[in-house]
């Protein structure tokens, strides 16, 4: 779903090779990057299909919207790239399967690595077009100017704030757009999720100032409301995913709900991350459960936490090898203004699971 296969592909063929130099710290780049997103909108229409893990509905969604659709997939990537880098280290590392159905296998299991998948797609999503929207780049929207009437004799509340609600609207419908709680109680499950990554989002608003006046004083200040960067969300993500909460489906009234295993003594709010079943051993390969195994994994052989060899083999064993690289070495400056270095031959050692 998702574009998670597309993405994949993505990765290949290098289509949008940008899309995927996001580094976590870079949030300058990444209003770049979405400043230089609207021009691979003739490549959309390609996409509105079956076969890049699209539901029906999401079909139509993606024909009617050929504008928004850049963004969502650019937050797909902005999502992938961050659950990559929380669970490097983990059992579960963020890699996902090529087929599609094998996809799905993970993301309708009902485990906490679905409820993460989900959530921080969601918040993917809410944040690229909440970023497009104070960029100038959606015709649809624009900033938030609704702190204007909050002026005061000193603050002035003119910039342009991000319009979070706009971009968490459009991303809750669109994913939600693949579930059928109807049909299926899994997607009671994947829509809070989706929810809880875009409460996320919304809460990690922060309040950017600059200041104006006589020689740097901050007499007056210009205001705005600003998303903070996305690896906080992440961050937050991952720590709702370490604490998620159990639930059980509870029939009352005719209606079907969420409530906690361990109710009355834990409830979930809209922004807990909440699971159904037990996660499968991502020790070993279990394609219908969407683990990959730990096999052949980097490991580090003198951590003892979860990126140290014996916990991440699963106790199975590992082996090290030196391996010999070229890299730059002994790097001088040369006026004016080049960098010279020398190629030198280095060697580390890797450990690897058996
Ligand atoms: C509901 O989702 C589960 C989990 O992926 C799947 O196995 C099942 O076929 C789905 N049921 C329906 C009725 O779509
Ligand atoms: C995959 O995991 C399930 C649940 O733990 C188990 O029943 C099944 O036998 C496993 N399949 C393989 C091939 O190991
Ligand atoms: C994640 O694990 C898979 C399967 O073990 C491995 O092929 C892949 O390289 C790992 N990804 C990263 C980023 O380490
Ligand atoms: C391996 O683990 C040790 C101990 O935790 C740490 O000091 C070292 O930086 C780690 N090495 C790598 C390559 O991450």
């Amino acid at each position: 779903m998702l574009f998670w296969r597309r993405l994949i592909h993505v990765t290949f063929t290098g289509l949008l090779p940008r899309f995927l130099l996001l580094d976590q710290h870079m949030q300058s780049r990444i209003i770049l990057l979405i400043t230089q997103v609207s021009d691979v909108v003739l490549t959309t229409q390609s996409l509105c299909h079956a076969e890049n893990g699209l539901s029906p509905k999401q079909i139509l969604f993606c024909q009617r919207h050929l504008d928004i659709m850049p963004f969502i997939r650019f937050g797909t990537n902005l999502a992938l790239e961050e659950c990559r880098t929380q669970f490097k280290n983990r059992h579960w590392n963020c890699s996902l399967f090529y087929e599609q159905k094998q996809i799905e296998n993970i993301l309708d299991s009902g485990t906490k690595e679905s409820a993460y998948v989900h959530a921080i797609t969601a918040a993917g999503i809410a944040y690229a077009i909440t970023k497009a929207c104070s960029t100038g780049r959606l015709a649809s929207c624009g900033c938030d100017m609704s702190l204007q009437s909050k002026s005061d004799g000193t603050t002035k509340w003119s910039g342009c704030s991000d319009n979070v609600l706009f971009g968490s609207e459009i991303a809750r419908k669109f994913v939600n757009l693949r579930e059928r709680p109807m049909k299926n109680k899994t997607s009671l499950l994947n829509i809070h999720n989706n929810q809880a990554g875009i409460k996320t989002v919304q809460s990690e608003v922060d309040r950017q100032c600059k200041c104006h006046g006589v020689s740097g004083s901050c007499e007056f200040k210009t205001c705005w409301r600003s998303l903070r960067p996305f690896h906080r969300i992440g961050n937050q993500l991952k720590e709702k995913y370490d604490d998620a909460i159990e639930v059980r489906l509870h029939h009352s009234k005719n209606k079907l709900r969420l409530i906690a295993r361990n109710s009355p003594y834990e409830s979930q709010t809209k922004s807990d991350l909440v699971y159904l079943n037990q996660s499968p051993n991502y020790c070993e390969r279990n394609v219908t459960y969407g683990s990959f195994g730990t096999y052949g994994r980097l490991c580090n052989r003198s951590s003892r936490a979860i990126d140290g060899c014996e916990l991440l083999c699963c106790n199975r064993g590992y082996q090290s090898q030196i391996v010999t690289y070229r890299d730059k070495c002994n790097c001088r400056f040369t006026f004016c203004c080049t960098i010279t270095c020398q190629e030198c031959i280095q060697t580390k050692e890797i450990s690897r699971c058996l």
